[in-house]
């Protein structure tokens, strides 16, 4: 109820009367009164003027689920949020809700976390107040080794998403960190649940952190990391994480849906090259088996990307197995 009286005072261009809200809601004045105290005390600037009823002028930075939930209008993606102050991982928290049988499209996320989890075992520093921690549940029906290209998805999502809601020229770099001015602005960690015979995805948690109103970033990332903040100049609170995340959550279910007609990238290739940092630039290849510099040429179908060296031969370079970086740095 909650989330939907923020969405009507949110979408409402004049005063709503308390009786109206009381007949919407069918519930008391007092209920009706006592809620909007509670939305003031959270944050949110509602007007309260005499024989007119309510207004909504300002909404906090707030990233609980009825605020989220008054903001995300997608068909499934994130129409479901859980919330929590504190947690360790909101991917560990998202498994769990798959595991009580939350639909597809469920979202887990957090204020903060205490153990968040990286790629190839590194950690991912959560502090509260400043960033986004995300996991969404995904049951999908098709073959496991389809599922890594879901995290590309996401990556474009992010990077859409970041470049629709603020304008920052956000790219990404493959396969799927989104990056602003050359520096990491987002992370994914996708995860997998099989069946035990049936070999078939039970689910997958796509796990997002997105480093919004950071101020500053602890040594070993100094260089690398940045947040929306530090590169648009703009005031504390200009950049709401709700509207963001209601941004990400919109791209991805549209996403997700073209993915789903061909079960590869075919339909999302062309945005995706559109936006890679490295497109058409000299990038290093960390292979394991030898390291080598080439020009990307965007991703194709499958995710892949296809490097060309310098006798013009055309090499598929594989996620997961190895990383690439610009030529001068992280990304560029
Ligand atoms: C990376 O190493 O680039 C991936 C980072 C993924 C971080 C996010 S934050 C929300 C979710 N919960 C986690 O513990 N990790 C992911």
């Amino acid at each position: 109820m909650k989330a939907e009286m923020i969405r009507l005072l949110r979408e409402s261009k004049d005063y709503i009367s308390g009786q109206e809200l009381c007949d919407r809601f069918q519930v008391s004045r007092t209920a009706i009164w006592k809620i909007i105290n509670q939305l003031k005390e959270e944050g949110y600037v509602i007007e309260a003027k005499q024989n007119k009823g309510y207004r909504l002028m300002e909404s906090p930075d707030s990233m609980e689920a009825y605020e989220l939930e008054s903001r995300i209008c997608t068909k499934w993606a994130g129409r479901k949020v859980s919330y929590k102050r504190e947690t360790g991982s909101t991917n560990i928290d998202c498994k769990q809700l798959a595991g009580q049988g939350a639909p597809h499209g469920t979202l887990a996320v957090a204020e903060m976390q205490v153990s968040g989890r990286g790629r190839r075992g590194r950690n991912w520093q959560s502090p509260a107040g400043t960033s986004i921690y995300m996991s969404l549940l995904c049951r999908p029906d098709f073959p496991p080794e389809k599922a890594p290209m879901l995290t590309l998805v996401m990556g474009l999502s992010v990077a859409q998403a970041v470049g629709g809601y603020t304008d920052l020229p956000a790219k990404i770099k493959w396969p799927n960190d989104v990056v602003v001015n050359g520096k990491k602005i987002c992370g994914i960690l996708t995860e997998m649940e099989m069946g035990l015979e049936t070999k078939e995805i039970q689910y997958l948690v796509i796990g997002v952190g997105i480093n919004v109103g950071n101020r500053e970033f602890p040594e070993p990332l100094q260089g690398i990391a940045t947040s929306l903040y530090l590169e648009s100049g703009e005031q504390d609170g200009k950049i709401l994480r709700a509207v963001l995340v209601q941004h990400v959550m919109e791209a991805f279910e549209k996403n997700y849906e073209l993915f789903l007609e061909t079960l590869d990238l075919s339909f999302l290739q062309e945005s995706y090259n559109v936006l890679l940092v490295n497109q058409d630039a000299a990038v290093k290849v960390l292979d394991p088996k030898g390291e080598y510099t080439g020009v990307a040429r965007g991703i194709d179908q499958d995710g892949d990307l296809l490097v060309e060296t310098e006798d013009k031969t055309v090499k598929k370079v594989y996620a997961g197995e190895v990383s690439v970086r610009g030529l001068y740095g992280y990304a560029e």
